[in-house]
């Protein structure tokens, strides 16, 4: 019998990626057959760039990881879980300020839908690093170039530019 692959899914909403995801996402591309970047479309908060500039820009960045794949899903993370036969959900966890809702949010995954969550540390280079505190560090002009790949950090020039 052909052995089951081992799925992960690395849910957030990746406004932009920042070298914080992109050290989770590779981490867990190293312990799982196939890891999927699922980018949260949701439908009451717009972001600084669209779900659609989102997930080109992550697949442009872990065009170098062959096992990880990228897509959106709206609803519940269970449920693209079920979708795509995903049993883990792997999350990133930058402080112990960070553990106690992502506590709650595991516990509710595992109940609503059997999922287990696996929590990774974050590498302490990047334990501060949040996608906001890099759009509000781009948006005044401050340098992002060791928390962003260069795409990104272009992106988000052009973007504040434009504004
Ligand atoms: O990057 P973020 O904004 O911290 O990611 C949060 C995210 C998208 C992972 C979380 O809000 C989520 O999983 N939302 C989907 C709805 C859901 O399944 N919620 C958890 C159980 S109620």
């Amino acid at each position: 019998m052909k052995p089951q692959a081992r799925r992960a899914v690395c849910p957030g909403s990746f406004d932009p990626v920042t070298y914080g995801h992109l050290d989770i996402v590779g981490r867990s591309a190293e312990l799982y057959d196939e890891v999927w970047i699922a980018v949260f479309h949701n439908a009451s908060k717009s972001g600084l760039f669209s779900v659609e500039e989102r997930l080109e820009l992550l697949e442009a960045t872990t065009a170098d990881m062959p096992n990880v794949k990228v897509a959106s899903f709206s609803g519940l993370v269970v449920d693209f879980c079920q979708q795509h036969d995903i049993g883990v959900i792997v999350k990133g966890v930058r402080a112990v300020s960070d553990f106690d809702y992502e506590l709650q949010m595991a516990q509710m995954n595992y109940g609503l839908g059997g999922i287990e969550t696996m929590f990774m540390p974050t590498n302490p280079l990047y334990s501060f690093l949040s996608s906001s505190l890099v759009k509000d560090a781009a948006k005044w002009g401050g340098k992002i170039s060791s928390h962003v790949p260069e795409l990104v950090a272009r992106r988000l020039e052009e973007r504040f530019s434009d504004s």
